[in-house]
């Protein structure tokens, strides 16, 4: 791949995917720091991402979170594991646009998310499955402008980096 990218690799996708846990297998073998977006927020506001969205409301967490990918862009080499309406904010793609770093989907069906989220409580726009549904459509055409996109599925977070290390990013 041509030398003048950014060695950034932003993982994109919808809540559920597995963008932290594949992004921090992916970036201990490629031997790069890995940074979680949600993390790097709640750890500067003190608060879980929950609460942030029940005391302020999510346009201050969408500041809060573009906030947080200007600081995160400005390091290489990284990995970094973005949240899952990160992408579909015009500002965030822009940004990433112009880091020139690698934008890598992790595409997994619908039905799978909806298990997936269900067993996990520290996610406010998991409401009911009329709304997921709904955020989920609304972002497909979002999340495929990623440059590469992975299925993921019911394949383990190992399989899914091999994948990634087989594209020969860097
Ligand atoms: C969000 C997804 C979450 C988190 C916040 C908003 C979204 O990240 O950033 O709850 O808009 O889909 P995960 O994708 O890591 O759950």
């Amino acid at each position: 791949m041509n030398n003048h990218r950014q060695k950034l690799i932003y993982l994109v996708g919808f809540m559920g995917t597995g963008k932290s846990s594949v992004g921090t297998l992916l970036a201990q073998q490629m031997g790069w720091p890995f940074v979680d977006l949600d993390t790097i927020i709640e750890a500067g506001q003190g608060a879980s991402i929950r609460e942030i969205f029940e005391r302020a409301g999510e346009a201050f967490f969408r500041q809060l979170e573009h906030a947080a990918l200007v600081e995160v862009s400005k390091k290489e080499p990284a990995v970094i594991a973005l949240g899952g309406g990160t992408f579909a904010q015009k500002s965030n793609f822009d940004l990433i646009r112009q880091t020139r770093g690698v934008t890598i989907w992790l595409d997994c069906p619908l039905e799978e998310l909806w298990q997936r989220c269900s067993t996990m409580d520290n996610r406010p726009l998991f409401r009911d499955r009329k709304s997921f549904s709904r955020l989920y459509e609304q972002r497909l055409p979002l999340y495929r402008q990623a440059e590469f996109r992975i299925a993921t599925g019911a394949r383990s977070p190992e399989e899914i980096v091999q994948e990634i290390i087989r594209l020969g990013l860097f």
